[in-house]
């Protein structure tokens, strides 16, 4: 088999399937290479050295040449189609992220060279509503939208067109699951406020399984999907609860050790509830935020937007009595052109009245 030194991206095996994904999306990974992997790192094969901007608007650091072996060529999906669709898949089914010509051509396409595609679909809604789901049409294979979506070592069962799912937090799942997990021996609560069918809630159970994790969310389907899921992944530190958070949290008043509040275009509209459910002495709280910053130069885009989310989350806390203290935030993924999800961790202290 030929080889031939490559420039080259490392990241950690958790983060690998996401960098890969959006390296092909950006058209900078090289496919005809082998990628390669050792015990901790996955080493992800480019078509040229990145540049600085791209660098960060990917996220990633460590970039480096290494020696690739080449596969042997392999029709690609432009041969087969004139052009590279884009599509992210979750467990055996493609979804088209935008409108194509032909699309029947391409769906045949993608499953053709991705054998494991049973279902074909795309996007006729962006996510919507208080559930936060979307509407697909199918376009090829089997007429269903449920699948069993793999990430992070856990099984995730769930209907993509009644639940929200985003493949793309598996790095984010993997880094909060990863911190609540720290201390082994502690028993910490958690509430994952806005849980959908629990891929922080469940990994953070496989973990930490000695921490209890209170699950909630506002659609039935969800919280049933959660509910098999704890049983497809043998955990059973999981509360789950149906239920709009506005109205269940005094359930859970002073409770809290850790606190996920995933629902960016709204977690800062929950503060007061997030604050009172946060035990007396504090804990941490991880907040998500969608800001655009267009107006922003290309290289200070992501800056800006993670500026704009620490400003939103500051305001919110300074209506309550709290001291707090920013300790991590970063861009999450990119959410459109100029726009972003960002995180941050934050360790809050003292309640907001109930
Ligand atoms: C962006 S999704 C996040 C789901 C999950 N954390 C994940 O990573 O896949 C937001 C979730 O919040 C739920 N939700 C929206 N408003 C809510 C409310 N007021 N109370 C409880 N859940 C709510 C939606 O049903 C949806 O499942």
């Amino acid at each position: 088999m030929k080889t031939e030194n490559l420039p080259c991206v490392k990241v950690k095996k958790s983060s690998g399937e996401e960098t890969r994904i959006a390296l092909k999306d950006h058209k900078l990974l090289r496919t005809d290479a082998k990628i390669t992997t050792n015990h901790d790192f996955i080493y992800l094969p480019l078509i040229r050295t990145l540049t600085e901007s791209e660098k960060l608007n990917l996220d990633v650091s460590d970039v480096s040449t290494t020696e690739f072996k080449l596969l042997e060529p392999r029709i690609s999906i432009e041969e087969l189609v004139g052009f590279n669709p884009s599509f992210e898949i979750v467990g055996d089914i493609a979804v088209l992220t935008e409108d194509v010509a032909n699309e029947t051509l391409v769906a045949e396409a993608i499953m053709s060279l991705h054998k494991s595609i049973k279902v074909v679909a795309k996007r006729i809604s962006p996510v919507e509503g208080v559930f936060r789901s979307r509407r697909l049409k199918i376009i090829a294979g089997e007429h269903r939208t449920e699948t069993v979506h793999k990430e992070n070592g856990c099984r995730y069962k769930l209907d993509l067109e009644h639940v929200y799912f985003n493949p793309r937090l598996a790095r984010e799942r993997d880094r909060v699951a990863s911190l609540a997990a720290r201390n082994k021996n502690e028993k910490k609560e958690v509430i994952d406020m806005f849980a959908g069918v629990g891929p922080f809630s469940i990994q953070i159970a496989k973990l930490a399984p000695q921490s209890h994790v209170t699950a909630i969310d506002i659609n039935p389907v969800a919280i049933s999907y959660l509910r098999e899921n704890m049983d497809l992944n043998g955990v059973h530190s999981i509360e789950a609860i149906e239920g709009d958070i506005k109205e269940v949290y005094r359930a859970f008043t002073n409770r809290a050790d850790r606190i996920i509040m995933n629902l960016p275009k709204s977690a800062y509209l929950f503060l007061a509830e997030a604050l009172s459910m946060l035990k007396p002495e504090g804990g941490i709280i991880h907040f998500y935020d969608l800001e655009s910053a267009y107006e922003a130069s290309t290289e200070n885009r992501v800056g800006a937007a993670i500026n704009k989310a620490k400003q939103k989350l500051a305001t919110g806390l300074q209506e309550y009595e709290v001291q707090w203290e920013i300790v991590d935030a970063r861009k999450v993924k990119v959410y459109a052109p100029y726009a972003y999800i960002i995180g941050i961790d934050a360790k809050v202290k003292g309640t907001a009245p109930t």
